[in-house]
């Protein structure tokens, strides 16, 4: 009880579902997921990022709200709390650690991304895209990139924006910006869906992501260079060696996590507010269908209009949203207005997701260091704001600084990989033994309101057995395949 005075708690369990849906729907659903099927073969990256939404990341976002609930604190002092009311080892207290810094590291990333959209609000609402052809629209991308004074600033305001709305707490905060957007950013994306069905090549963007070819997700194709390095294939396919890679399978389990806002404490945080009595199971169902149809939403208007336009290429990589979309505005009737629309809906959900990569760090520093929220806020907020800047300059200065110990990735490539591949994979991992194996049984019936009914025990059964080995067994196998 005194927990819920410190922090607030939703009024109803209606609004836990949209600030929930507004954590989980962001950048990952919009600007991330169409251009990771487009790297990663498309059919079936998606086929297993299907799979990996309904066998592990539902799940697991029970087990996760459970505890939130149950533990009614931030996710460090839930997981002490259920540790102590256990008897359990003190090590299970790192879930709720490692995503105090998992939500920092994102946070860095994101509002850089964040950012790139609220300057194409600007852009698209001057015109500048009206009547662009795909190669217009490619080099004011690349102009912006480059542009490092521009990309500070629009960084520098999402992380200000974040901030504020972090400070200004669940209630008046977190609640209120989910939600006004949510219907309108769906609404948004289906008149993007019915443009690439009128002028796109819907066609070929529904083969591509709904064809599944595993070859395609599962072999890459090397070849060794003048310096005797294996490296991806650059020219013919004919000197090129065919190898089995895991890694795109790591993705797509990384990616259910990313887009679920899972295994770093941000849902444990949301349902910490949540009220007593409302049903897990149903709300956490609810917001996986949202999230997952609003992907693919996104992911087929965009490649409806990548294979209208062969200068775009699926595989085109971070940019893929900004160098698609903008055609599709600067030629539609009415696209100014409606692209700026979009652009400002992007960043809308970006901003209740942002919100909610920050909210464990900032509560714990309220709880066990008294701080004030907007102190609290300044510090986390302020960090990623740090970081980030590292992963700004990954697509300019930075580009070619791949260190070692940034296993020779960039910055922003090594942020994304450190928490996407491995801290959320890994915090989901040990949340569903905790929960599965650690909790007392009767507890976790009872949180979730379902003693003795069938699909509990399913769920009980998928979160022991199915779950854990899963993302097991991916690890695994990717991290050989990366080591060899
Ligand atoms: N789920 C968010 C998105 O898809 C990102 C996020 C990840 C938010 C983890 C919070 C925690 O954009």
């Amino acid at each position: 009880m005194s927990q819920q005075k410190i922090h607030g708690v939703w009024s109803n369990s209606w609004i836990f579902v949209l600030a929930a849906t507004g954590s989980a729907v962001g950048l990952g659903n919009i600007w991330k997921f169409p251009y990771m099927a487009g790297e990663n073969g498309g059919g079936a990256f998606v086929l297993v990022y299907l799979f990996c939404i309904a066998l592990i990341g539902l799940p697991v976002m029970m087990a996760e709200v459970l505890l939130g609930r149950r533990g009614r604190m931030s996710p460090v002092n839930t997981m002490k709390r259920l540790v102590e009311e256990g008897g359990l080892h003190g090590a299970w207290t790192s879930i709720g650690w490692m995503g105090v810094f998992a939500g920092l590291f994102i946070m860095s990333f994101y509002s850089v991304v964040a950012g790139w959209a609220i300057n194409y609000v600007i852009t698209t609402a001057s015109g500048t895209f009206n009547g662009a052809d795909a190669e217009q629209v490619g080099s004011i991308w690349g102009g912006l990139l480059n542009d490092n004074g521009t990309l500070l600033l629009w960084h520098t305001t999402f992380s200000i924006m974040t901030g504020v709305i972090v400070a200004l707490g669940v209630t008046k905060g977190l609640g209120a910006v989910a939600r006004y957007m949510m219907p309108f950013l769906i609404l948004a994306l289906f008149v993007l869906l019915a443009y690439g069905v009128m002028k796109g090549n819907m066609a070929a963007g529904l083969d591509f992501l709904f064809n599944p070819d595993f070859s395609k997700l599962l072999y890459k194709y090397v070849e060794v260079n003048a310096s005797g390095e294996t490296v991806a294939c650059s020219g013919e396919l004919i000197h090129c060696e065919k190898q089995l890679t895991y890694e795109p399978t790591l993705k797509a389990l990384g990616h259910a996590f990313f887009t679920l806002s899972l295994g770093m404490g941000a849902i444990m945080a949301y349902g910490a507010y949540m009220p007593d009595h409302s049903n897990v199971a149903k709300t956490v169902v609810t917001i996986g269908i949202l999230d997952t149809v609003i992907a693919l939403v996104a992911g087929m208007a965009i490649f409806a209009i990548v294979f209208a336009n062969p200068e775009v290429s699926p595989a085109g990589g971070p940019g893929l949203m900004f160098q698609s979309l903008p055609i599709a505005f600067g030629s539609m009737a009415g696209g100014q207005i409606f692209g700026t629309l979009f652009f400002l809906l992007v960043t809308v959900a970006a901003w209740s997701s942002a919100v909610s990569l920050i909210e464990p760090g900032v509560a714990w520093l309220v709880e066990n260091k008294d701080y004030n929220r907007w102190v609290a806020t300044l510090i986390l907020a302020g960090s990623a704001w740090l970081l980030g800047i590292t992963a700004m300059l990954s697509f300019n200065v930075l580009s070619e600084w791949t260190p070692i110990f940034l296993f020779g990735k960039t910055p922003f490539n090594f942020l994304d990989f450190l928490t996407s591949q491995l801290m959320l994979p890994l915090g989901g991992l040990f949340i569903a033994i905790f929960v599965g194996w650690k909790m007392s049984k009767t507890i976790v019936a009872q949180e979730m309101d379902a003693e003795g009914h069938p699909l509990f025990e399913i769920w009980m059964f998928v979160l022991r057995y199915i779950s854990p080995v899963l993302v097991g067994v991916v690890f695994v196998f990717a991290l050989i395949d990366s080591l060899s």
